[in-house]
């Protein structure tokens, strides 16, 4: 079987390397020998072994009949959605790692690709080369999803854990996260929570059976963390991690992207560095999670390839992916209610205590100009409100119940 992939960069040439390596035991489980023959991407690729496969018209894929699979590894939305369209018009199977693409028109390119008896397949955007998709498409068909909720961003997790393990600085870690390969070309995906917010909207787009529209939900980065969040977090028995959240609601859905305190007797607390972990919670299964590496060359690459093997499998579609149009109401997060750390200006002391009912003040060492405290579970308009009346607040992180 002959493939193309568009976008010869971490993942796409990632895509290369796997097939290469694990050549044999691929060709046995897709029962065929699946073969690059193009590359598309603007620059050339000088010495490396695939260089002769490289062209810059995506035409020359199109209109080449032997081509079935096009790995779509270039990210964004234009052009890898003309091109993901037009491959799919011509009965090729597409198989993306493109998390952007998937969130805005997945619905709409999974049709396509059933119309044209064809594959579109995106298991490798989200949780990096965790098996997730596959697992909600075949596996868990027989629950009803009460619950996601996961640490979706491998960049995020990885400033994070260094951050408070070596008391590194949050750009230098990301400088680190950035040549490892983890991040995306843009960091600001990552950092600014973007990236983890397309990846709960996939899942729970694919849980609901219908869009989840990323752009209704509530989204926050990790780039007002510091040292000092750490310090409170020991304080509390607790770590910081980049969550995404989302859960089925009586006429909708609900969801966000923040950061969250999280206990230590939770199993997303022990998910360090590049690792990602997704729970999902069935009404019948109860819990199961899901833990691997959540970014990175071959482990993203590996997840396309999956997917790859599942197209030789099926070569006319199995038109299985239960994710159709239309979109799910998503609810405003002013009703969503849990207890959060705040913290405040020493000054501000008397005020905070009038406004909300602390039990116990939490006072650091090193910082004598402030201190914090823990709310009650109170909705999240009544901490805004209760906020917005204080002068002196610093910082504010949600603590996972
Ligand atoms: N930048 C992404 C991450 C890559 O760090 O998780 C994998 O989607």
């Amino acid at each position: 079987m002959y493939i193309a992939i568009l976008g010869y960069g971490t993942v796409g040439s990632g895509i290369a390397r796997v097939l290469e390596m694990n050549s044999e035991c691929i060709s046995q489980r897709a029962g065929e020998k699946i073969e690059v023959k193009y590359i598309l991407d603007l620059r050339e690729f000088p010495g490396d072994p695939l260089e002769k496969k490289v062209v810059h018209d995506i035409n020359i894929i199109l209109d080449d009949p032997q081509i079935q699979v096009v790995c779509e590894t270039m990210g964004g939305n234009e052009p890898a959605y003309t091109y993901s369209k037009e491959a799919l018009k011509r009965g090729k199977s597409v198989c993306t790692s493109n998390k952007e693409l998937v969130a805005n028109h997945g619905a709409e390119l999974i049709a396509l690709a059933k119309e044209h008896y064809c594959h579109y397949l995106f298991e490798a955007s989200v949780g990096g080369g965790i098996p997730i998709i596959r697992p909600l498409n075949d596996a868990l068909t027989a629950e009803k999803i009460v619950e996601i909720t996961g640490i979706l961003n491998g960049t995020t997790n990885y400033i994070l854990t260094h951050m408070q393990t070596d008391g590194a600085a949050f750009e230098d870690v990301l400088k680190s996260a950035q040549e490892k390969g983890y991040a995306e070309r843009n960091p600001e995906a990552d950092v600014e929570g973007y990236d983890a917010c397309r990846k709960i909207a996939i899942l729970s787009s694919m849980a609901a059976g219908k869009t989840v529209d990323f752009r209704q939900i509530y989204t926050e980065g990790i780039t007002k963390i510091g040292q000092i969040d750490f310090e409170y977090a020991r304080k509390l028995g607790k770590t910081i991690k980049l969550l995404a959240t989302s859960r089925e609601e009586k006429d909708g859905y609900f969801a966000m992207v923040a950061p969250f305190l999280v206990g230590e007797e939770n199993p997303l607390a022990s998910v360090n560095g590049v690792f990602n972990a997704i729970l999902v919670e069935g009404n019948t299964l109860g819990e199961c999670m899901f833990y691997g590496k959540g970014a990175g060359k071959l482990p993203t690459a590996s997840a396309v390839v999956s997917d790859v093997v599942e197209c030789a499998r099926y070569p006319r579609g199995s038109g299985k992916v239960f994710w159709k149009e239309g979109s799910v109401k998503v609810s405003s997060i002013d009703e969503a209610s849990g207890r959060s750390l705040i913290r405040v200006k020493s000054e501000d002391e008397k005020q905070a205590k009038e406004l909300f009912e602390i039990k116990e003040i939490l006072r650091l060492d090193t910082h004598p100009e402030e201190f914090g405290f823990v709310t009650e579970k109170m909705k999240e308009r009544d901490v805004k409100e209760k906020l917005d009346k204080l002068s002196g607040v610093l910082g504010r992180i949600r603590i996972k119940s």
